[in-house]
């Protein structure tokens, strides 16, 4: 599996699976199981996802050794001490230490919860730390507080919402960015020029999609509850989107190449 390297020496895949909007119970455990089986080694839950405990349920029943998995689990923001909810996490998953960890959003202000999040590093709960919906002025505003940096933004990332200055503002922190909804939460599979592009290449608009974002250097973590299309998701690294692809699906950006991780209303672009 291709990686990315992590401010904090990890590995982190740059293709996962996501979890968010799959019950726990049954659904959740099989969306995991099928994962891992195809070769994912990157699951991506969150306290919010109230799912924790059946992904920890699948990873600890795949037999698969707990190192070779990279487990991100993240701070619901409306809680108190991100280091307390880290052990509840822990918890939860029935693991020893989550690989990272994520502030959910900024909900009030991007800086408080950060000294909860180092705490949890010193106790060993978790191995990196990071941000998720952080516009590249929170990261800047972090970054001057942090005693240790965020090695991760998770942003709202597709051709659609192709932040272009924020994806460089995280470049130039040291901070790897990662596409959450790359496939738009399944709305923009179904867009003409995602589709003609998959038809000259031979793959799946979702393919299509995956590999945009891959080819900008993110880790991507889409998600489906179906077998097949865990598998074809994951079956995106034996092309590459070629130069004039790649600028058609540029051209679909409707954020204008934001460094903001939220539209100004705080409402999603799209
Ligand atoms: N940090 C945050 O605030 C945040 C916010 C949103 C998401 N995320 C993370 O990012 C992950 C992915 O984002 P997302 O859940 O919004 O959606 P997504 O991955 O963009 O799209 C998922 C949707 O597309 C469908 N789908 C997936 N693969 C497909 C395929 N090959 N062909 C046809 N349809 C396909 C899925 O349906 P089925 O499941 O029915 O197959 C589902 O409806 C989340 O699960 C979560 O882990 C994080």
């Amino acid at each position: 599996m291709n990686t990315r390297v992590l401010s904090n020496g990890t590995e982190i895949p740059v293709l996962g699976l996501g979890v968010w909007q799959v019950d726990d119970g049954v659904e959740t455990e099989q969306s995991v199981t099928w994962a891992l089986e195809t070769g994912y080694r990157l699951i991506d839950t969150a306290q919010a996802y109230g799912n924790e405990v059946s992904v920890g349920k699948a990873i600890r029943e795949s037999g698969i050794p707990r190192e070779e998995i990279f487990l991100t689990t993240k701070f619901y923001p409306g809680g108190k001490d991100a280091r307390v909810e880290a052990e509840k996490s822990l918890e939860r998953l029935g693991t020893e230490y989550l690989d990272l960890y994520l502030i959910h959003w900024p909900q009030g202000g991007p800086t408080w919860a950060w000294p909860g999040m180092e705490a949890a590093v010193e106790a060993g709960l978790t191995k990196g730390i990071g941000i998720s919906n952080f516009s590249a002025t929170e990261l800047q505003e972090l970054g001057k507080i942090a005693q240790i940096q965020p090695a991760v933004n998770q942003i709202q990332f597709s051709p659609f919402e192709y932040r272009k200055a924020l994806v460089e503002a995280c470049e130039e922190a040291n901070v790897v960015a990662q596409a959450y909804s790359p496939l738009g939460t399944g709305r923009h599979l179904g867009d003409p020029v995602v589709a003609r592009i998959a038809e000259a290449t031979g793959k799946t608009p979702a393919q299509v999609l995956i590999r945009w974002a891959i080819q900008k250097g993110l880790s991507v973590i889409p998600k489906s509850t179906h077998q097949n299309r865990i598998v074809e998701n994951f079956d995106v690294f034996d092309f590459e989107l070629d130069d004039a692809a790649v600028a058609d699906l540029d051209g679909l950006d409707k954020t204008h190449g934001t460094a903001d991780a939220l539209s100004q209303s705080g409402k999603w672009w799209s």
